[in-house]
């Protein structure tokens, strides 16, 4: 019999809690394979955990994501009506930027997560994860300061994808213009998901 959606997830999950497919493995106290809707229409997708994330193998638990939870509030959404992940999916050590080796190693996840769950919107946060979605879906990336908050429009075998970069909600924790930014960008996903 076929696997539904919540079966498959679930084995992925336990698959990236037991990954020894990089250093990160022997380093991390929880990996953190991503919480939230299974159905969810968007998908969040930041750069690694930080300290608390991997104390508790759950994304965006830190200062960054009390800025997510307040900003997804902002436009009418919990964290339970999204799918938030990472691009990597332990935690590099003193919250360095992950290698491109590491990327290597992890964003298979990350590519399954996507046939998974089937988004209609990702929104990569930062540029680890904007780099990587847009070259996988063929787009060249820019730099996030020219490119966040406009939509590329992708084309997968279950239908169509609109990637919408952002800014990472840690940089915009230190500073109040991209913080700025980073609102206006929820306002346009937010009239994106009312025309979808
Ligand atoms: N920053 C990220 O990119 N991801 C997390 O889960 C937490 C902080």
């Amino acid at each position: 019999m076929k696997m539904g959606k919540e079966e498959l997830m679930k084995k992925l999950e336990e698959k990236i809690r037991n990954c020894q497919k990089c250093p990160l493995g022997t380093l991390r106290t929880n990996a953190v394979p991503g919480a939230g809707s299974y159905d969810a229409k968007v998908m969040f997708v930041g750069e690694a955990p930080g300290y608390w994330e991997d104390q508790k193998g759950l994304p965006f638990v830190g200062r960054a994501g009390k800025l997510l939870d307040e900003l997804l509030a902002e436009i009418g959404l919990s964290r339970d009506e999204v799918y938030i992940t990472n691009i990597v999916k332990c935690r590099p050590p003193e919250n360095r930027d992950p290698t491109e080796e590491e990327i290597k190693a992890c964003s298979p996840y990350l590519d399954r997560q996507i046939d998974i769950i089937r988004p209609k919107v990702i929104i990569p946060l930062g540029r680890y994860s904007m780099n990587y979605l847009l070259r996988k879906f063929g787009f060249e990336p820019e730099p996030i300061s020219r490119i966040h908050g406009k939509t590329f429009e992708a084309h997968t075998l279950f239908g169509k994808i609109i990637i919408m970069p952002m800014y990472h909600p840690a940089a915009a924790l230190y500073k109040p213009p991209l913080r700025e930014e980073l609102r206006k960008d929820f306002q346009k996903l937010k009239s994106l998901l009312e025309n979808i």
